[in-house]
């Protein structure tokens, strides 16, 4: 035996461990690959796996102090707006998780069954400069392995250029900026259309935006399949029906400017709007619709849209941007087990009427019948001039306020609804005044701490022992201000 072998054999396993352990963000995942978060870091963002360019990187992210969302980020951009997360509708425990790879990636809880896989199995896992994250498999040919699985085909809300979206696919908000969860919006390809879909209810969606596959001169055959989407360097969406058929160009403000990166991202406003890169920041190009006022819920349910400034339905409650107008489950009108109150606006209309269900009818009594008679119904606006009844069929949303006459709102609110804002009346008054009594009993503690002190002085405090008793009323102090702040 070479006795050079031995201190190889002992040495080896060291350094291959501290090479594993400084390269744990490396350009590629291979079988045996284990990370956990680490708590010392700097920043949320803990990346895993770069791009060759460094422009891109998965990592773990962290949310709220003890969630974890494993995700990608276009790294000289913002890092708290993933451009893909992978548990987006399970976040796992900072504490307690860990991504491994043999022969597929997983993501897990120590005490639960996965939170995410990818399902395949491959060789390695590689990420692209253009952020798309791969599970590679060896094939025949070595120039160009097998892709098992990649992001690109798995968006959440944002399609990144040159990321084919297709039928099969569908875009879903997150819930709001700091929360990853799955909001109400969605975007989604159909036969000849783009389609952004809001779904208050659960049951039924309501198309909020759409763009029409026709507006280029070539038509759409039909039998060919369907169309995909894919967003262009040079600044539009296009629609192909096959590669060298182009069906729709959606041009963007920097149309025709080669831009080093663009992406589009479904907002948690239910917005749709395109950035470019310019180096220093993502710079909107495009948004569909461009007047606050006409997306979905702009000033939340029952909430009334002026000019982009929010009010509330009826005029008792005051619109906060945190509470909105109404809060708490919606609920069916249909299980018979809750009425509902009528609340009548004149001079409001619904945001994208011309994509509501409507019908004409003879007067505003008959609109309004229809919608009183129909539970599924939640609401109905008349238009004394047109004739035209629309219907809203899920809890209704932002209405929007305009200046002429004959335009009427019928809107349903349920009692259970309304039940929920009393408790919740109920719940702040109590809180209110659960602070002031622990105020109260906290400045009470104080003053005779002082009141003691005065009488004792120093030593004589420390004798009586009345230290941990006072420290315990100054606590109570800080507890019911930290009550009171939430
Ligand atoms: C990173 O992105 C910038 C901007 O898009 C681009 O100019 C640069 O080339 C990228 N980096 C690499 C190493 O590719
Ligand atoms: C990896 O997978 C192989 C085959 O499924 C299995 O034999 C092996 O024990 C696994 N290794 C680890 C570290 O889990
Ligand atoms: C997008 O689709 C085209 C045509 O099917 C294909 O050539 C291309 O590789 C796809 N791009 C990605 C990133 O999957
Ligand atoms: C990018 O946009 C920002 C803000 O609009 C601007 O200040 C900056 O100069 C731009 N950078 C480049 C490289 O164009
Ligand atoms: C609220 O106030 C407006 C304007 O003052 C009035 O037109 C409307 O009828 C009121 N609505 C309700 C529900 O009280
Ligand atoms: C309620 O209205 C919807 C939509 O117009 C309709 O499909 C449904 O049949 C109606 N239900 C009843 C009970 O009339
Ligand atoms: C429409 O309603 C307005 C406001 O109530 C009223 O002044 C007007 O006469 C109505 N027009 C018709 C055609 O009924």
């Amino acid at each position: 035996m070479n006795p050079l072998n031995l201190p190889l054999k002992i040495l080896f396993p060291i350094f291959s461990l501290l090479f594993l352990f400084h390269c744990t963000n490396s350009s590629q995942i291979l079988s045996g690959f284990s990370a956990t978060p680490q708590n010392s870091l700097q920043s949320d963002f803990q990346p895993l796996l770069t791009d060759i360019s460094g422009n891109f990187s998965l990592g773990f992210l962290k949310i709220q102090q003890f969630s974890l969302l494993l995700c990608i980020m276009h790294l000289p951009g913002s890092i708290t707006e993933p451009i893909w997360s992978a548990n987006s509708d399970h976040l796992a425990r900072w504490s307690s998780t860990h991504l491994s790879f043999n022969d597929t990636l997983v993501l897990s809880d120590s005490r639960s069954s996965p939170i995410w896989s990818i399902n395949g199995d491959g060789d390695r896992v590689v990420l692209l400069s253009t952020g798309n994250l791969q599970l590679l498999r060896e094939s025949g040919n070595k120039e160009s392995p097998f892709v098992v699985w990649q992001s690109f085909d798995h968006p959440t809300d944002t399609l990144m250029q040159g990321q084919n979206f297709t039928a099969s696919m569908n875009l879903v908000s997150s819930l709001s900026i700091t929360d990853t969860s799955k909001g109400k919006y969605s975007m989604r390809l159909n036969e000849d259309f783009l389609g952004l879909y809001a779904d208050f209810h659960g049951n039924k969606e309501q198309l909020y935006w759409s763009r029409k596959a026709t507006q280029e001169k070539a038509r759409i055959k039909p039998g060919l399949g369907p169309i995909y989407a894919r967003l262009e360097p040079r600044g539009f969406l296009a629609m192909y029906q096959t590669e060298t058929s182009l069906v729709d160009v959606l041009a963007f403000e920097s149309f025709q400017f080669e831009a080093g990166l663009r992406k589009l991202r479904l907002e948690p406003d239910g917005n749709l709007r395109a950035f470019y890169w310019n180096n220093s920041k993502w710079v909107i190009d495009f948004e569909a619709i461009t007047d606050p006022c006409q997306l979905p819920s702009f000033c939340g349910p029952y909430g009334l849209c002026n000019n982009g400034g929010c009010s509330c339905l009826n005029n008792q409650t005051l619109y906060t941007p945190d509470w909105w107008c109404y809060t708490g489950q919606s609920e069916d009108l249909c299980n018979g087990l809750n009425g509902f109150r009528v609340l009548r606006r004149e001079k409001v209309e619904l945001p994208f009427k011309q994509l509501m269900d409507q019908g004409t009818v003879g007067s505003l009594e008959e609109c309004e019948d229809s919608c009183e008679r129909n539970c599924s119904c939640w609401g109905a606006m008349y238009n004394n001039i047109s004739r035209v009844c629309y219907s809203v069929m899920y809890p209704v949303q932002t209405l929007v306020e305009v200046g002429s006459e004959g335009r009427f709102g019928y809107v349903k609110v349920g009692l259970e609804r309304e039940r929920g804002e009393r408790n919740r009346v109920a719940e702040v008054v109590l809180l209110v005044v659960a602070c002031v009594v622990l105020v109260g009993v906290g400045a009470f503690g104080v003053w005779s701490w002082w009141h003691r002190k005065k009488q004792a002085g120093f030593d004589g405090l420390l004798q009586e022992g009345l230290a941990p008793g006072s420290y315990r009323d100054l606590k109570a102090v800080s507890g019911s201000v930290e009550l009171c702040n939430r």
